[in-house]
């Protein structure tokens, strides 16, 4: 019999990895969608299979973090073995314009799937994404002991879900963890993340399409690693025989004009000529430096990141640039200067 896993936020960058990674090892994967007026599952549409085919392995389902009796329903129909929440509303910035639909949905939202699948009676392993956003202020390296002191509407909302996370692990015996993610990136990174939003303005810039990139602060450190790698150590987290939290990181600090200058050497432009700066990019409160500590995840789940932020840049650059290329795909001709944050 394979496995069943029930993924919510499989339309965003982790969520469409983490599918192509179960499908790969045999599960039948199910995933929750937003409805939307218009289709918002381009990440996801190459392994769309018609559920009337009697081998389809993934099932997409209408349903939302903010509905918990639709959760319950779900939980009870596909009683899987496996439940990745992966489901937020995942932008720093823009949890300061929408801090209370950020709290509802990326903290309250965790809770009503932990009670989702608590009163459904579903015995599964749940995985919950935690962020180093949760860190904030607190300085590096960063790993499972250190403090949180959350900088956002966002951070805050996370560190609750962490703690009910780990409050339903404790009360009652669920194998819950939370894998306490570092900035991890890839071509289909959303826009506004800052990683894209550069590669996607080299591209367009070589391309002549576009001249300058509004940028905020670009002293702020990170940690970045490579999207693919890292769904691999969440899947690992729910394999292990003890429910436990894990860091996920490559260790390597990049600050925001590193990246930004090795993105646009790759496609051999001069950055200095075409970034400004733009007040509105910055936060009102920043974190300003993560670089993480993976000893537990390495020594007890064998995780390792391979992929640093030089690479990541140029991996990114290299398929923006094939994208850009590629005809009959409208979305791609956005302006990236009207990207929101
Ligand atoms: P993402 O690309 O922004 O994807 C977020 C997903 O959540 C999308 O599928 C989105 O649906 C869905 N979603 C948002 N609000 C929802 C709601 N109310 N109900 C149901 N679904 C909802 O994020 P990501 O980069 O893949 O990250 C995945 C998770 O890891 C997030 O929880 C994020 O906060 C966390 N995390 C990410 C990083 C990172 O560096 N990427 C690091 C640490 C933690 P639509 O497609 O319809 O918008
Ligand atoms: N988005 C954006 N746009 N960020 C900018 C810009 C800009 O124009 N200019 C400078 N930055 C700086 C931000 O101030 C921040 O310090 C850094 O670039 C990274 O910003 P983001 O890419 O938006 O990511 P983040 O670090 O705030 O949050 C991401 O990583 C978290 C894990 O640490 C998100 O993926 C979160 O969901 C995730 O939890």
């Amino acid at each position: 019999m394979s496995k069943r896993a029930l993924i919510t936020g499989i339309t965003g960058q982790d969520g469409s990895y983490l599918a192509e990674l179960l499908l790969s090892k045999g599960y039948e994967v199910h995933g929750l969608v937003r409805r939307s007026s218009s289709f918002n599952t381009q990440r996801i549409d190459h392994l769309y299979q018609d559920p009337h085919e009697p081998n389809a392995r993934i099932f997409l389902h209408y349903g939302d973090l903010s509905d918990g009796a639709r959760l319950v329903t779900l939980l009870s129909q596909i009683d899987p073995d496996e439940v990745y929440n992966l489901a937020a509303q995942s932008h720093v910035r823009v949890s300061f314009d929408e801090p209370e639909h950020t709290g509802d949905t990326t903290g309250i939202g965790s809770i009503r799937l932990l009670e989702a699948v608590r009163v459904a009676g579903v015995r599964c392993r749940f995985y919950q994404a935690s962020s180093s956003e949760m860190f904030g202020a607190s300085p590096p390296p960063q790993d499972e002991d250190t403090l949180f002191y959350p900088r956002s509407p966002y951070g805050a909302a996370k560190v609750y879900s962490y703690w009910v996370t780990r409050n339903y692990r404790e009360a009652y015996g669920l194998f819950a963890v939370n894998g306490i993610l570092f900035n991890h990136e890839s071509p289909r990174r959303g826009e506004t993340f800052v990683t894209r939003k550069i590669t996607r303005a080299v591209a367009r810039i070589r391309a002549g399409r576009e001249k300058l990139l509004y940028m905020g602060n670009l002293d702020a450190v990170r940690d970045w690693g490579y999207a693919p790698e890292y769904v691999e150590g969440m899947w690992r987290m729910l394999q292990a025989d003890e429910p436990k939290d894990y860091v996920l990181a490559t260790s390597t600090p990049c600050t925001v004009r590193q990246f930004l200058q090795t993105a646009f050497d790759h496609a051999g432009l001069d950055w200095e000529k075409h970034v400004r700066f733009d007040d509105r990019y910055l936060r009102p409160t920043e974190v300003d430096s993560l670089i993480g500590d993976a000893g537990r995840a390495e020594a007890d789940l064998g995780w390792k990141a391979t992929v640093h932020a030089p690479e990541l840049a140029r991996i990114m650059v290299d398929a923006d640039i094939d994208a850009l290329e590629c005809e009959g795909r409208p979305w791609i001709d956005r302006p990236s200067l009207s990207a929101w944050a």
